[in-house]
């Protein structure tokens, strides 16, 4: 069981032991969806309301530099629905101070997309010391292609970034990586660039902004193979909307992973956003032949929404995960490294370079603290081999600074022999602000 006292760095993490989870656990709203919701909320015209918005640090990111730049947005608070002001296309307003973006990459890239076409403003970004040495050029260097003027460190690579608004022309543009962010920057600057913009994606990308934009009225177009290709032509105005957010099925994951690796444990995960360009944790689970059911199936808001049941049924078998899985699963690469060593075979996890450029280079981090578990994990370049089933023993942890890690290394901890510690477990608050809590439910309720 975890220590749920307010201690901020370090935890005690004992292993389940006899302990199994189960209850039910609703997980906060989906984060990318949060940030778009604010996004283009800001500059449709009317009032947006948003229900279910992600009460964490990386979308109160976004939500403060919209304000800073006259964006009028209610206080992000758990459970209230937030109400936003459009400004309308034109009208966000040079800010007076740096626009900080915290720890959240999505907040500094598809900011960049929105702000680069404001002619005659400049604008100065930047962000925490794990943000400020995450790559921007690969959303700059595009955005350069329509007359964008992005300059910062390492020839615009790293923040601080500075940027003088230039008139954008439309252009057609191959991203060099299927980003998301990426993609969502250069849909931005497309809203009022001279001309149609036409972006071509390596591999499909979740496509959240295109619903989104496509709702709030954008002139969007989803062209030519799989969804890959997305034109804009500029013009339409943006109109206030009602959203309503589904949960994030990357906070889902480590319930699905926990649910089924921890003997005798149930868990239903209720209202999760099952988007299919992000539900390859679940075709992955398929294949390990865990047991999943999807239930109540419907579409809220323009996105297929679920409840989640997970069992645990012994042991699991082994997965491959390729690069062209890898934009549907890429947040879950961590917890997915974590279930590979319980699982029966060779785990291959290839394609995966982009774990690298996160908020922690995670095939690293991953490697680095589970082996201090006692684990046999091969790290190479773009992946990892891991061999299973092995057990692992508690040890003392360390999130180093990643959510997603700090999260991944509570699961392991259960699944291992001993206890551990977790340093900079309140990393998790950037995506899950109550997971040590719903941790905390979902083991006591089984001991009642
Ligand atoms: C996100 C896209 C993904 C993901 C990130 C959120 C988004 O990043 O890892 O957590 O909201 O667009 P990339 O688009 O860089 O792959």
């Amino acid at each position: 069981m975890s220590d749920t006292s307010n201690e901020p760095s370090l935890r005690t993490l004992r292993s389940s032991d006899g302990i199994s989870l189960s209850g039910s656990v609703r997980v906060p709203g989906d984060k990318s969806i949060s940030h778009r919701a604010l996004l283009f909320g800001s500059i449709a015209e009317g009032l947006t309301t948003i229900e279910g918005i992600l009460p964490s640090e990386d979308p109160i990111s976004t939500a403060d530099c919209l304000r800073s730049m006259g964006v009028s947005i209610s206080p992000i608070v758990k459970g209230q629905v937030v109400s936003i002001r459009g400004v309308g296309l034109d009208g966000l307003k040079e800010p007076e101070e740096v626009l900080n973006c915290g720890n959240s990459g999505t907040t500094m890239r598809l900011i960049l997309g929105l702000l680069v076409g404001r002619k005659g403003r400049h604008f100065v970004l930047t962000g925490d010391a794990s943000l400020r040495r995450r790559p921007m050029q690969r959303v700059g260097q595009p955005l350069k292609l329509m007359g964008a003027s992005v300059e910062g460190r390492s020839n615009g690579n790293f923040a601080p970034l500075a940027v003088s608004g230039k008139k954008l022309r439309g252009a057609v543009i191959g991203t060099p990586v299927a980003s998301a962010q990426v993609k969502s920057a250069l849909l931005l600057a497309a809203l009022t660039a001279e001309g149609s913009t036409t972006v071509i994606e390596p591999a499909h990308s979740r496509d959240h902004s295109e619903r989104m934009l496509k709702a709030f009225g954008a002139n969007l177009e989803i062209v030519g193979e799989i969804g890959r290709q997305i034109r804009v032509c500029p013009g339409a105005i943006l109109t206030g909307q009602k959203i309503i957010i589904p949960g994030d099925i990357s906070s889902a994951a480590f319930w699905l992973i926990a649910g089924a690796l921890v003997p005798g444990s149930e868990i239903t995960i209720k209202n999760v956003g099952l988007n299919p360009t992000r539900t390859g944790i679940l075709e992955v689970m398929q294949k390990m032949e865990a047991h999943i059911e999807i239930i109540n199936l419907r579409d809220i808001a323009g996105e297929p929404v679920g409840d989640i049941n997970v069992k645990y049924t012994g042991i699991l078998k082994a997965f491959k995960i390729n690069e062209e899985m890898m934009p549907r699963l890429v947040d879950e690469i961590p917890i997915l490294s974590v279930a590979a060593l319980f699982c029966n075979g060779e785990t291959q996890i290839t394609g995966a370079s982009e774990l690298r450029v996160k908020e922690t280079d995670r095939l690293a981090v991953m490697t680095r603290q589970l082996k201090a578990m006692g684990a046999d994990i091969q790290e190479y370049p773009d992946g990892l081999t891991i061999k299973g089933p092995q057990s692992i023993k508690g040890c003392a942890l360390n999130s180093e600074t990643d959510h997603r890690v700090a999260m991944s290394l509570a699961i392991a901890s259960m699944l291992a022999k001993g206890t551990s510690t977790l340093q900079g477990g309140e990393a998790a608050s950037i995506s899950y602000p109550e997971f040590w809590e719903d941790l905390e439910k979902l083991q006591t309720r089984t001991n009642s």
